[in-house]
């Protein structure tokens, strides 16, 4: 397969799951962007968010989803908000959060690689968390999308799951075993939906998650221009998918964050 085929399988895939997610989610999500200055974000990400200055910064989220995290950092005093993401019934559901929220954030139904040119050195901060580099086929290119975004001296923010979870199987009984080598290469093909929040069985099309080892994420900013900052990796779960390996006393690193700035 192609790297376009597999990213027009992960829409279709994320589509699917899009009104499954909305049952479940938007309900609590409308009282709480009711709510002035409402974040869903935890305390490392608004500490991050606070030394980096997120109050009057153009700010570009990939992969936004429902739009949640993006309005957040509206409400944490951002400027300009744009939210890209693929799945057009997720960016439908983003516009209508944040119409609830009465928060002005721009989202746009869009392939990550095939970002408008007219975007590029329009941001101060390109926001990624949760879920985002396992959907990417390419590496480099899509590195190259967070340099072209970002005016010089811009900042990135990533907050996700760490690499080495792909070693494990969520679904196998004896889920703590490492299953599959931190160097494959082969993309893999989920075929029991993307419903991480409720497991719901339904008849899901597949989609195709990537393995980025860490040494290709800091290399792929490296080789753009991209200055790191601060990486640090932690034992609590940010996915909602391995949460179990909280609790156990012996655990790989379960997340991670890393900033970085654009060389002038
Ligand atoms: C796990 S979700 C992100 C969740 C988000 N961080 C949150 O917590 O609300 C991953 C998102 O990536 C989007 N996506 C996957 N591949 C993409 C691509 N090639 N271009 C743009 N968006 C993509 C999906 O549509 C989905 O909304």
């Amino acid at each position: 397969m192609k790297n376009k085929d597999y990213i027009q399988a992960n829409r279709i895939a994320w589509n699917q799951t899009a009104p499954i997610h909305r049952k479940q989610t938007f309900e609590q999500l409308f009282l709480d962007f009711e709510k002035a200055g409402y974040t869903c974000l935890d305390n490392i990400e608004k500490g991050i968010l606070k030394e980096i200055g997120v109050s009057g910064k153009d700010v570009a989220q990939l992969c936004c989803n429902n739009g949640r995290e993006l309005l957040s950092l509206k409400n944490l005093g951002a400027s300009r908000c744009v939210g890209f993401d693929i799945s057009d019934a997720f960016i439908e559901q983003a516009k209508e959060l944040a119409s609830v929220a009465d928060l002005a954030c721009d989202f746009m139904c869009t392939d990550i690689y095939e970002i408008p040119r007219h975007y590029d050195e329009s941001f101060d901060l390109v926001y990624i968390t949760v879920g985002v580099l396992g959907w990417m086929p390419d590496l480099k290119d899509f590195f190259a999308v967070v340099k072209r975004l970002l005016r010089p001296g811009g900042w990135l923010f990533i907050y996700e799951m760490h690499p080495m979870l792909d070693m494990f199987d969520e679904e196998a009984e004896e889920f703590g075993k490492l299953r599959h080598s931190y160097f494959k290469q082969e993309p893999y093909a989920e075929e029991g939906g993307l419903d991480y929040y409720g497991n719901t069985e339904y008849e899901a099309s597949v989609s195709y998650w990537f393995h980025h080892k860490v040494s290709d994420i800091i290399q792929s900013c490296l080789n753009n221009g991209l200055r790191i900052l601060s990486f640090h990796e932690y034992d609590h779960d940010v996915s909602s998918v391995f949460k179990d390996m909280e609790k156990q006393e012996i655990r790989p690193p379960l997340s991670y964050t890393l900033t970085a700035r654009l060389l002038d």
